[in-house]
């Protein structure tokens, strides 16, 4: 069984934060794979879910990674980490997927026609970038179920995308929005810095 989150979602956003420091510790596969099962109930435009992940645990692979990084001392000392990637090639080409099974066959059909009409009226890019934007939302569920079930993260921009994608096989036209380690914390982070709810917001 994987850990229990036992944090509210309010108390793991008011915890979280950046660590780039583990303790020597395994992660359970099964508490990666909850963390991505929680991951997985994301919400995304017409339900198209284009997040993908590669977990990379194989201490072979770990270091590759990080040079990949810019040796990122976090991607050396953490237990795994999630390499986010999205992937609209793939929603196009298994589209039926993500057609809720709820739906009547001409209203599944019509999606359908819908979906991929307006997908390929664009050019790779610019659904590629559509994709890689709405795999954002899966990286804010990521930090927080993670931390919700007592696991510390640091998510990064800071890699060479062409190196990790070589390094672990991903096709060419995908892009990665982030690498997220993850392990047990052994350091506190930086307290949170941010902005108040009046400077980033208007209520009219
Ligand atoms: C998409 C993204 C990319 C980031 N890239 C890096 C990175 O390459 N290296 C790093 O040390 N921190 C990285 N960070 C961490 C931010 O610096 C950190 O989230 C921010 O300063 C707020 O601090 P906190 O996470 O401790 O609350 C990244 C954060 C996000 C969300």
């Amino acid at each position: 069984m994987s850990a229990p989150s036992t944090m509210t979602v309010s108390e793991a956003a008011e915890s979280r934060r950046s660590v780039r420091k583990y303790v020597q510790e395994d992660v359970p596969e099964e508490d990666l794979r909850e963390i991505l099962r929680q991951v997985s109930l994301a919400p995304s435009p017409d339900n198209i879910q284009p997040w993908r992940f590669v977990v990379v645990r194989d201490p072979a692979v770990r270091p590759l990674l990080a040079a990949a990084a810019l040796n990122q001392r976090q991607v050396h000392s953490a237990h795994a980490v999630f390499v986010l990637y999205a992937d609209m090639e793939d929603v196009i080409g298994a589209i039926d997927e993500i057609i809720s099974p709820g739906f009547r066959p001409e209203q599944a059909a019509k999606l359908k026609a819908r979906l991929l009409k307006s997908f390929l009226a664009q050019s790779q890019e610019e659904r590629q970038q559509f994709a890689h934007g709405i795999s954002y939302i899966a990286l804010g569920f990521l930090l927080l179920a993670a931390e919700a079930m007592g696991y510390k993260t640091s998510p990064l921009l800071g890699f060479e995308p062409d190196q990790v994608k070589a390094l672990l096989g991903l096709p060419s036209q995908v892009t990665i929005p982030a690498l997220i380690a993850i392990g047990k914390g052994d350091e506190p982070g930086f307290p949170h810095h941010r902005h108040t709810v009046d400077r980033i917001a208007r209520f009219v």
